[in-house]
């Protein structure tokens, strides 16, 4: 079979990226200008900075991408962008320059959706076997999504509220952490006992999350020990916070495997890079032997282009294709059936 090549573009929300991948598994280049200096100077991100800086950096971004990969446009079988989710004038960005080279090269454009990304990052260091359960995890994002078969995403749990990453960064804001707040909890866990008792929360569904009620169980925490003159233990509070939001993620995650039995399970997203939780992974999983598990490399759970010419493979494969009027989609969904 034709070796595939494709020029994937990533701008959904604080990362630049792009990256050259061939059969959605060997990469050839991938290029990552963060924007974290950034906002870590505003506590979080700030859409209209965002975008402009994507502005800035794009062209060079690709640049860099296709020369690392030592490639010309005419090699590329096509140019895989992120539709959304995402921020929408950050994604505009991606998609615009997305557009502009197929046009201008004569290339089919191949739309992914964030989050296909996450999970198919898997793909560099695992073959993925069907069925497939993933853990999504990231600042926008908490899911479980079931997989029969490649490019057929069902999302069987969700999150009612707030997203995980989404509490970790704000968790660590109130505990005087910078931006983003998660490798900081992180790191500060590790320091502390899980001390102050959190609540539990109750969903509707029971493969559904919620974090808001966590998150407002914590800042409560902090008003309590404030009146009350008592001292706050911040690596107490990380660690409790940690535990609890953890402790809820294996707890849907142990329900879907028994009602759906997959061949494999992987985790995804940026909080997929927490040390607690890789470690909690590997020791649960001990109890399902049968299961083929998948824990990401560091680099493969934050944003990236990679990730995107890893799901953008197969959507070339099953023929998705954007037409040139395509827009950014800032909340895309994930389930069709092609
Ligand atoms: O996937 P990602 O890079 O961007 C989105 O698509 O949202 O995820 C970013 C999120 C942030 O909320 C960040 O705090 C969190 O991932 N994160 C972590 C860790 N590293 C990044 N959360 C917990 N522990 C970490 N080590
Ligand atoms: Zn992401």
């Amino acid at each position: 079979m034709k070796d595939v090549y494709l020029l994937a573009i990533e701008s959904s929300c604080d990362e630049t990226a792009a990256a050259v991948v061939k059969n959605g598994k060997e990469i050839l280049s991938n290029v990552v200008s963060s924007q974290i200096d950034v906002h870590s100077q505003f506590g979080g991100v700030i859409p209209e900075v965002a975008s402009r800086i994507h502005v800035e950096n794009i062209s060079l971004v690709i640049k860099e991408a296709m020369m690392k990969a030592h490639m010309e446009y005419s090699e590329l079988d096509g140019i895989c962008f992120t539709q959304g989710p995402g921020l929408i004038g950050s994604l505009h960005v991606g998609v615009q320059a997305a557009k502009t080279l197929a046009f201008a090269h004569h290339l089919p454009l191949i739309p992914v959706h964030h989050i296909t990304g996450h999970i198919y990052a898997n793909q560099f260091v695992d073959e993925i076997r069907f069925p497939m359960l993933a853990l999504v995890v990231s600042g926008g994002h908490t899911e479980l999504v079931y997989m029969k078969e490649d490019y057929q995403f069902e999302v069987v749990g969700t999150t009612q509220d707030d997203a995980i990453g989404e509490a970790y960064d704000k968790v660590a804001r109130v505990l005087g952490l910078p931006y983003p707040g998660g490798p900081q909890i992180d790191r500060l866990a590790k320091e502390g006992i899980s001390a102050y008792p959190l609540p539990k929360p109750k969903t509707d569904h029971p493969l559904d999350f919620s974090f808001s009620g966590l998150k407002s169980a914590v800042i409560q925490s902090l008003d309590r020990l404030k009146r009350n003159h008592e001292e706050l233990v911040p690596a107490n509070m990380a660690c409790s916070f940690q535990e609890a939001a953890l402790q809820q993620l294996w707890s849907r995650v142990q329900l879907a495997l028994e009602q759906y039995h997959p061949a494999h399970f992987v985790i995804a997203g940026g909080v997929a890079a927490n040390s607690r939780l890789r470690e909690l992974i590997q020791e649960n999983m001990k109890q399902y032997p049968d299961i083929t598990y998948t824990i990401p490399p560091l680099w493969c759970c934050t944003d990236n282009a990679a990730m995107i010419g890893a799901s953008g493979y197969h959507a070339y494969m099953k023929q998705i294709r954007a037409t040139e009027d395509v827009g950014a989609d800032p909340s895309l969904e994930m389930e069709f059936d092609k």
